[in-house]
């Protein structure tokens, strides 16, 4: 009754303007926040109420395990609705995921239908208390009824673990980041031309040879081809064993593990493990970059059978240690001149009836996954299965745009959008020289644009969305973490609140809010959004002029053009654009916000920038 009371009397709060700024600074967003005035204190003090049932204590003890080790204490369990206790509650009318979270002056309970919505409504009260910490062991929690759901069913992240190889321990503290942001679907990108990584045990050469690459370091563009006798010694790949033990792990954090094995492109280490599957049955080797200049065959051979019976005892045991509904099955990028040159492809062509290379891989992707549904799973593929000739039942990833998925989704075809330009997580964050990165941009500010529901889709045909990591240039755990975050906050805030998209200086603030949390779970973050813009063009006498922008407002930039580092004393950038002086040879930038240093300085040399001008 009390908190009927406060509901109805904060209730002009909820989702008014200024009740998001003095609110709390949640990401995702919740659907509904309804503040109230008094507050209770969590602290060593606070007790946990164990659910009756034995598989609902183990999940609420690991909560009090997270609770215990935030406040620096050893948290006890109570009776329902004790004072100063934290109580989960089963609620029926609540949809999947749904959770109700409230905080009164007495105590704190979490309503769901299911455990997942506790488990959502648990990490919300631990950003709450996380956000609000002192002294590492007490917090004080504004009296607050929450009521949330998520927008979308899938909410993931992809790593591709094939261009670099990260370890079971690598994505289990992944996984315990995407939870804390309440993603629920971890795509692995397992298979591609440098390195398989899934053990399948009735094919053992794919990890004993398609999972090593010979090491290289640095740049992934002109990286070196493998020497012809050089040892193949950087890679690893997840026994089945791993497997189960990843998969049990994150369905303990309600995050379902999808698996991916790319076909028909994108498969060299596949025919290097088996060259007798390829067009050309040339012995190949694992790449460490790219193959697009060398003479390799990273295609199957689509024409021949004995590809398929390979295929098939593949995805077979995937299918057994994956508990997931789908399978990914690739279907991106195909260089399809091999089969143009192979009498065996050609064969196929004749005999199926078909028009061209073109159709034979509509031919090869539905007989593949044709496959995956006698398994009893759903085939998921990129934007490429899209084409013509294609079985309705597979999931489309669009990649390139969002106008793969419009369309699809109105052919009745289910979606997952990850469009490049704004969801992948591999383009860099801030000024590309500097950055050893692939491809393009994709800035903090930019991947908030993303709109899983853009004009014309087909809303009932939305799985949601996800942002996808591949790793040419991702070499080890540290960066993998950069590269996520802070965006990863931005997918999160897209991809779950149904609450009005805050505009994006307000956004920010929520996530300068988190950088703390970040930095206390020892996870990197780019910080690059800090960083002042510098862009050049062509002045009216063939000079260069240079203009300065930021990503965030409220910060002032400081410059030097004498090879000195600049700081909060040196000219300050006005707005206006900038003449370079006569013999200067690079440009120093650096950001501040009240008079503390919030960018790294950024060097970038006037000949690089007269590049840019075209000059
Ligand atoms: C992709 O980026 N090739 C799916
Ligand atoms: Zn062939």
């Amino acid at each position: 009754m009390k908190n009927l009371f406060t509901a109805l009397l904060f209730s002009f709060l909820v989702y008014n303007a200024n009740a998001q700024q003095s609110g709390i600074p949640l990401i995702p967003q919740p659907s509904q926040l309804t503040l109230g005035k008094s507050s209770l204190k969590i602290s060593g003090q606070t007790t946990i109420v164990l659910p009756k049932e034995k598989a609902h204590q183990t999940l609420v003890n690991h909560f009090r395990e997270q609770l215990s080790a935030i406040l620096n204490t050893n948290i006890k369990t109570n009776t329902p609705l004790s004072k100063n206790s934290i109580s989960f509650v089963i609620k029926k009318n609540l949809s999947k995921e749904a959770y109700q979270l409230d905080v009164t002056k007495n105590n704190v309970v979490i309503s769901a239908s299911e455990p997942a919505g506790w488990f959502y409504g648990w990490q919300t009260f631990m950003q709450m208390l996380r956000l609000k910490l002192e002294k590492g062991k007490e917090a004080f929690l504004t009296e607050v009824s929450i009521k949330d759901e998520p927008k979308f069913g899938w909410r993931g992240l992809m790593i591709d673990v094939s261009r670099h190889f990260f370890g079971k321990e690598v994505l289990k503290r992944y996984i315990d980041q995407m939870a804390k942001y309440k993603f629920n679907v971890l795509h692995l990108h397992l298979t591609d031309n440098q390195g398989w990584r899934l053990e399948i045990k009735q094919l053992p050469k794919l990890t004993s040879v398609g999972a090593w690459r010979v090491p290289r370091t640095g740049y992934w563009s002109g990286m070196p081809a493998p020497e012809p006798e050089e040892k193949a010694t950087y890679g690893g790949y997840y026994s089945q064993e791993d497997i189960k033990d990843l998969v049990a792990y994150a369905k303990q954090r309600f995050i379902d593990i999808v698996p991916e094995i790319d076909l028909p492109g994108h498969s060299l280490a596949f025919v290097a493990s088996y060259p007798e599957i390829s067009c050309t049955k040339t012995p190949q080797q694992v790449l460490a970059g790219d193959p697009w200049n060398a003479k390799r065959t990273n295609v199957v051979c689509v024409g021949n059978d004995s590809t398929y019976a390979k295929i098939d005892q593949i995805i077979t045991e995937i299918a057994e240690i994956f508990p997931s509904k789908y399978i990914h099955i690739g279907g991106d990028e195909v260089t399809r001149n091999y089969w143009s040159n192979c009498p065996v492809c050609q064969n196929r062509i004749t005999i199926e009836g078909l028009k061209n290379v073109d159709e034979l891989q509509s031919y090869f992707v539905n007989r593949v996954a044709k496959m995956v549904i006698a398994k009893g799973k759903t085939p998921i593929g990129w934007y490429e299965t899209l084409e013509k000739g294609l079985d309705s039942n597979i999931v489309q990833m669009s990649w390139k745009d969002e106008k793969g998925a419009v369309k699809s989704s109105n052919e009745g075809k289910k979606v997952i959008l990850t469009p490049a330009f704004l969801t992948y997580l591999d383009f860099y964050q801030g000024d590309p020289y500097l950055e050893n990165a692939p491809f393009t941009v994709n800035r903090l500010s930019n991947s908030y644009k993303f709109n899983p529901l853009p004009a014309g889709i087909n809303v009932k045909n939305v799985l949601g969305g996800q942002g996808s990591l591949w790793t040419e240039q991702v070499p080890n755990e540290r960066k993998l973490q950069f590269m996520t975050w802070p965006r990863g906050l931005t997918l999160s805030e897209n991809l779950w609140s149904t609450a009005p998209k805050l505009n994006w200086p307000d956004f920010f603030n929520r996530i300068e809010a988190h950088l703390p949390l970040l930095t206390a779970d020892s996870t990197n973050y780019s910080g690059y959004f800090y960083d002042a813009i510098i862009s050049a063009k062509k002045g009216q006498n063939d000079e260069v002029v240079l203009n300065i922008d930021t990503e965030i407002p409220g910060l002032a930039v400081y410059y030097s053009f004498d090879d000195t580092d600049p700081d909060q004393f040196y000219p300050k950038y006005n707005g206006q654009a900038l003449a370079i002086p006569k013999g200067a040879k690079n440009i120093r930038v650096v950001s501040y916000k009240d008079a503390v240093q919030k960018s790294r300085i950024v060097r970038l040399p006037i000949a690089e920038l007269k590049k840019r001008a075209k000059l």
